[in-house]
């Protein structure tokens, strides 16, 4: 028996009376899934060309396209072609492209959700050869993208603006709705400031703010994150502040804020990282930390977030974590067993006090 796929290119090694549908069923899964690095490069390279930016409402022509892109007509007649049989953009036989509801979230011009930051930072340099690396991590333990890139993460990120930039923008765009999700869930009392700690692009203090007219926040990140905002606050009860959170954290805050900001980090960093706000924190202010919380069986875990806690590791050594080993962290910091205010799959919130 001939097993017929749509990537079949000659006889499967098992072909025989013996290959039963079902594992035909199971050797079609297994090859999407090892093609799966062909599909992110398929999708970041539309986006970075600007084909979903460039298709029309009511359809447009690959070929005009081609012009107006200044890409190779026939190499994007492919890519569209491709991407289609995966769901994403409706092509015709005539060369016809129209977007789907799957197409649309690559655009960048949207009212809605936007995935295209999301799209290009997954297939960029520098992320791409370091899940290229990852038996290096299985190796040795250790991250991958220092072994490849040469520089840990953010320093290669502080030397290239364009994917800095990029980077920034997919951590404000790649989960539609996260930061009004965490700033319904906190509670912050008039006059009270919020510090966000590694705060990148502010749009989380700024969405606080909008919820709490009567609150002050702080964004706190990197010199280089921060210069890109310079005149970007726009709001008096907002400021900015430079520095390493392995140094210091502002002091004077009510609630400071982790978003996303301990998965990065091995267990000694992530500590390193509570230990500073605790230092900067008066007794009983709050501590806010924004992450996956993994639950304990694999089984009970979505992918995704299994797949991000990879992510961690290969680019920073870090990790996704269980509500066991933030609780084991923020007690070891100085700060009380977290409350989980809301949980979800792609982040939880959940908040402790100094102690
Ligand atoms: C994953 S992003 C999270 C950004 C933002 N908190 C959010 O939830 O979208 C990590 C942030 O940590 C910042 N960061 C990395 N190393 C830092 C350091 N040593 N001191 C302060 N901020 C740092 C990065 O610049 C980046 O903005």
């Amino acid at each position: 028996m001939t097993i017929q796929t749509s990537f079949q290119t000659g006889p499967v090694a098992h072909e025989g009376p013996e290959v039963r549908a079902s594992a035909a069923g199971d050797i079609r899964r297994m090859q999407e899934l090892i093609r799966g690095m062909a599909v992110t490069q398929m999708i970041a390279a539309a986006c970075e060309v600007g084909l979903p930016d460039a298709v029309d409402d009511d359809g447009t022509s690959l070929t005009s396209l081609s012009g107006r892109l200044k890409v190779h007509a026939g190499v994007l007649t492919r890519l569209a072609r491709a991407l289609s049989s995966f769901g994403i953009f409706d092509v015709d036989a005539d060369g016809g492209i129209r977007h789907n509801e799957a197409s649309r979230l690559l655009r960048t011009t949207t009212a809605g959700p936007s995935l295209h930051w999301a799209a290009r930072f997954w297939g960029m340099p520098g992320i791409w050869r370091s899940w290229g690396a990852l038996s290096h991590c299985a190796g040795t333990g250790e991250e991958a993208f220092s072994h490849v890139n040469g520089q840990d993460f953010f320093s290669y990120m502080n030397g290239s603006p364009e994917e800095e930039a990029l980077y920034q923008r997919y951590m404000a765009s790649g989960y539609p709705g996260r930061y009004a999700a965490i700033a319904d869930v906190l509670t912050v009392a008039p006059g009270e400031r919020v510090i966000d700690v590694g705060g990148g692009t502010g749009s989380l203090a700024r969405t606080i703010l909008e919820r709490n007219p009567d609150a002050h926040a702080v964004v706190y990140d990197q010199a280089s994150v921060i210069s890109a905002l310079t005149g970007a606050p726009g709001d008096d009860r907002l400021s900015t502040r430079a520095g390493s959170f392995f140094d210091a954290v502002p002091t004077g805050g009510d609630i400071y804020i982790l978003s996303w900001i301990l998965h990065d980090w091995p267990d000694e960093k992530a500590e390193s990282i509570l230990r500073n706000c605790r230092k900067a924190m008066g007794a009983g202010a709050r501590i806010v930390v924004v992450d996956r919380v993994l639950q304990e069986s694999p089984k009970d875990c979505d992918p995704l977030d299994l797949v991000l806690d990879l992510q961690m590791l290969v680019l920073h050594g870090g990790r996704e974590r269980t509500l066991d080993d933030f609780t084991r962290l923020l007690n070891a910091a100085g700060f009380s067993a977290p409350r989980i205010l809301s949980a979800r799959p792609e982040f939880s919130v959940i908040q402790a006090r100094a102690v």
